[in-house]
């Protein structure tokens, strides 16, 4: 365990800690205002009931109490009368400021609730996101079916952009969750969930599974990589397009033909023989900042550990410790480098 959670910390997802507290898209913007919001008005109401009770524990110390005398007596009963009089007002006064309080912030909640579920205008995007233990399979859809394609554990989103997310499981239940761009929303087995979600700034932002799903949970999370509308579109034009097949005579070329042997039966590289569903679709695989579903960063020599033993790395993942020589890791390894 302990090698992967050291190198977990170097991985460029996790630079900076995402916090639902300070967003940078929508509907998180409008979820963090809220819960600002409540937070500051759950504080305002203990330090007025902290200072009200104090004020009243202290008010009446010393008060005249001679339980012999008969003019106390008196004075005390009249004071009593004045007392419940003034006490029931302060209980219709109490309860009218709470109602008035937990009406806005009722209305509040229920005005984000509705702005979180639907989107201002119509998404132009889809993402069909299936979760797997533990990886993300991310297919883009387009208006037009032949421009759809494939990618894992990395999603690209115009700035500005709505972007709807359809979310469905493949196993267990997992829950989708980038804190800084929007709520969580559980995905489960045999039903499709729907959000949607919008970045407002150029930047890289950590997802992660939300809920637990078995040994490698912590280590399913996701890039969310915001980029100007034209980055995106020459980002999704290259994930389109069919991969270059390598040079003949080459590390790449000899590692194409064990990747297709070996490793063909579980991940598709589009336009080779490789078809596999069970992992990652890997045609682009050199584009991606991580690999392992953001457990590493995507390099050379954490390529070739990955290809050699995934299990050294994330403990209980599919994929098995391939049996292959480290020559031909290393092909294979040159050969997914081609997968630009
Ligand atoms: Cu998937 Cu936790």
């Amino acid at each position: 365990m302990w090698p992967s959670i050291l190198v977990l910390a170097q991985t460029r997802l996790d630079m900076r800690t995402p916090s639902y507290m300070r967003s940078s898209g929508t509907p998180g913007g409008s979820e963090a205002t809220l819960g600002w919001w409540l937070i500051a008005v759950s504080l305002a109401v203990i330090v007025v009931m902290a200072v009200l009770v104090l004020w009243a524990s202290l008010r009446n110390r010393g008060a005249d109490s001679d339980p012999n005398n008969a003019a106390s007596i008196d004075r005390g009963r009249g004071r009593t009368e004045w007392h419940i009089a003034s006490g029931v007002n302060w209980i219709y006064i109490g309860s009218a400021i709470t109602i008035v309080i937990l009406i806005v912030a009722f209305g509040g909640t229920l005005a984000v609730i509705s702005s979180a579920s639907h989107a201002p205008t119509k998404p132009p995007i889809t993402l069909n996101i299936t979760a797997h233990q533990w990886w993300w399979e991310v297919q883009v859809n387009d208006s037009v079916p032949s421009n759809t394609f494939e990618t894992a554990n990395e999603i690209h989103v115009p700035v500005g952009v709505p972007v709807r997310v359809r979310l469905q499981s493949a196993d267990v239940i997992h829950s989708f969750w980038v804190p800084e761009l929007a709520g969580k929303m559980d995905v489960i087995p045999g039903q499709v969930n729907e959000m949607w979600l919008r970045a407002d700034h150029v930047g890289i932002y950590r997802g992660q599974c939300a809920e637990f799903c078995g040994l490698q949970h912590a280590h399913m999370a996701l890039a969310v990589i915001a980029q100007s509308p034209a980055d995106y579109a020459a980002w999704a034009g290259q994930q389109r397009s069919a991969g270059v097949a390598p040079a003949p005579n080459t590390v790449a070329s000899a590692g194409k033909q064990v990747f297709v042997a070996s490793c063909g039966a579980c991940h598709a590289v589009q336009g080779t023989d490789a078809l596999g569903r069970l992992g990652p679709d890997l045609t682009h695989l050199a584009s991606r900042l991580t690999i392992a579903a953001g457990l590493v960063d995507n390099t050379t020599p954490n390529l070739v550990q990955w290809v050699h033993n995934a299990q050294s790395m994330k403990p209980g993942v599919l994929m098995p410790k391939m049996d292959i020589p480290m020559s031909d890791v290393k092909s294979v390894v040159a050969y997914l480098q081609t997968l630009r």
